[in-house]
């Protein structure tokens, strides 16, 4: 019987990364939105992954915040190695939210329990143009920045595009234009519709959508069925090197849909 549930989720992964045309899918049973400890799973997943993944010399990782990675990160364990070192950067400026699941946060946790080094990013999450453009001239924002710009690998998540505006406190007006050009999905700072194209952009400091194409390693870590729209969106775009992890509720109702 083990088995067959193995093969059974084995042919979902295979049929969820070739639906996204991307080269991996993990997926973990159950459902993220009602067993917290599924998102305990994906971390294990992430850190089994960077384990196989990251090559010996020096590393960056870049992490993004959010509740989910903020749950990964407990899971991920040493990774140093007399050869490999890894360096952990947030992947883009997120005071803002709450201080747990900031990228900042995120990513100091995950340097603690990977026995790597980490550096922070001291920028807001919303930022005036004017601000965004003063800030990146700050000697010490730079030097991060130049860190994040050289990442081989990037751990995310991908969230609900209403929810995320709301969590930002982005204004009513702004929430109000989201909706009527159908964003159902956010990550890194962009806003996506259904058809995973762009609708909109939060200047921020960070790594961008074009940093990423390239990337050696990149994690998408989402699940549960109130993300099945934004994980359709998101991955119709995604650099083809991606590996998802999510979980069955999501892979189930995603490949319903097709
Ligand atoms: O704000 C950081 C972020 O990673 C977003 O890019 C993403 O949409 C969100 O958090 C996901 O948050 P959660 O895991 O709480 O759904």
């Amino acid at each position: 019987l083990l088995m067959e549930q193995f093969t059974g989720m084995d042919q979902l992964e295979k049929q969820l990364a070739a639906l996204f045309n991307i080269e991996r899918c993990l997926i973990v049973s159950g459902n993220s939105d009602e067993q917290e400890k599924v998102i305990g799973e994906f971390g294990e997943l992430v850190d089994e992954a960077l384990q196989r993944q990251l090559p010996d010399g020096r590393n960056i990782i870049a992490v993004m915040g959010g509740t989910t990675m903020a749950e990964v990160a407990r899971h991920v364990s040493p990774l140093e190695t007399a050869k490999r070192h890894n360096l952990f950067v947030p992947a883009r400026g997120g005071i803002g939210e709450a201080v747990s699941i900031q990228a900042n946060s995120v990513s100091a946790l995950m340097a603690a329990n990977a026995h790597g080094e980490h550096r922070a990013l001291y920028v807001p999450e919303q930022l005036s143009e004017e601000a965004y453009h003063t800030l990146l001239k700050e000697p010490s924002i730079r030097s991060v920045l130049a860190m994040i710009k050289e990442a081989n690998c990037v751990v995310h998540s991908i969230g609900r595009a209403v929810h995320m505006a709301a969590r930002r406190k982005m204004s009513e007006e702004e929430i109000v234009r989201l909706k009527q050009k159908n964003a159902v999905a956010e990550s890194f700072g962009y806003f996506f519709d259904e058809h995973g194209a762009i609708v909109h952009k939060v200047p921020r400091i960070g790594l961008s959508l074009e940093d990423i194409q390239k990337m050696p390693t990149v994690l998408a870590v989402a699940g549960g069925k109130s993300k099945v729209k934004a994980i359709t969106a998101y991955m119709k775009n995604a650099p083809k090197q991606t590996w998802l992890i999510t979980d069955e509720a999501a892979a189930n109702e995603i490949l319903k849909g097709t």
